[in-house]
């Protein structure tokens, strides 16, 4: 991590999991433990019926709260959707986009990631955009086009100003909930692609300004060496961030990274 250069970002995305008792009780004893984070920025992915629940839980905490989705219209008839409007209202800061199991079972494509990213970006939250490669692809050594492809097509049209706000979690998919990790190589690798990719759609000064965070199976074991890699700004963290203390360790090997 570039710690002097652009923020470092912990973010727990709790997928389908926990109750509003049961958010409120893992926050609770999350929020001591993260307390001294400093820099490194904490945040907590919950799903919609947690929001309100987990902004109260973390008030006047070092704790931010996000989302793990968001429409891209502003309202209207689109039953069972969630705006952004409706997220920032609630005092919501992130939110996940096109996280790869939304791509595999619930029809997102690299146009309604873009979409999502640009409404979230107008509301003013902070989207964290999901890219990573399937086993297959990289298995065909087509990982590098892959990501490029996503990139493009997901930051399409979006600002420097904008990008600079944005969180890219690099997750691929092989890794995610699979425990298996990419090795820390790995993932630099494909962190420094994004920059590099960054680079060339923005500017140099755009591309070393944006967090770039790794997901997939990072846990209490693996993610120092992950987080030392100059590239990885963070992790998005699924399994270990419904464990306190896993998550925790996690938070602190960012502090001391
Ligand atoms: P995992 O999930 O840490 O359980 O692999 C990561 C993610 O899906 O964001």
């Amino acid at each position: 991590m570039k710690k002097n250069v652009r923020k470092a970002i912990i973010a727990g995305n709790w997928k389908m999991n926990k109750t509003r008792p049961e958010a409120k009780a893992l926050l609770e004893e999350i929020k001591p433990l993260v307390a001294n984070a400093g820099e490194v920025e904490v945040v907590a992915c919950v799903p919609f019926t947690n929001l309100e629940t987990a902004i109260a839980a973390t008030e006047g905490t070092n704790v931010k709260i996000g989302a793990e989705n968001v429409h891209f219209e502003k309202s209207g008839a689109f039953t069972g959707e969630i705006s952004a409007d409706m997220l920032t209202e609630l005092g919501v800061e992130y939110v996940v986009i096109g996280h790869s199991e939304r791509r595999q079972y619930f029809g997102e494509t690299d146009e309604t990631v873009n979409k999502r990213t640009k409404a979230a970006l107008a509301a003013g939250l902070k989207p964290i955009v999901c890219v990573g490669e399937l086993l297959w692809e990289r298995e065909c050594n087509i990982t590098q086009e892959v990501i490029a492809r996503q990139i493009k097509l997901d930051l399409y049209d979006i600002s420097a100003e904008d990008v600079k706000r944005t969180v890219i979690a690099y997750e691929p998919v092989w890794a995610i909930g699979t425990g298996k990790t990419a090795t820390a190589d790995q993932a630099e690798e494909v962190c420094a692609l994004i920059r590099s990719i960054l680079s060339e759609l923005y500017d140099e000064a755009t591309s070393q300004a944006v967090t770039i965070q790794y997901g997939g199976s990072m846990n209490a074991a693996n993610c120092a060496e992950l987080l030392s890699k100059e590239n990885v700004d963070g992790g998005l963290i699924g399994g270990a961030s419904l464990k306190a203390n896993d998550f925790n360790t996690i938070v602190q090997a960012a502090v001391n990274g």
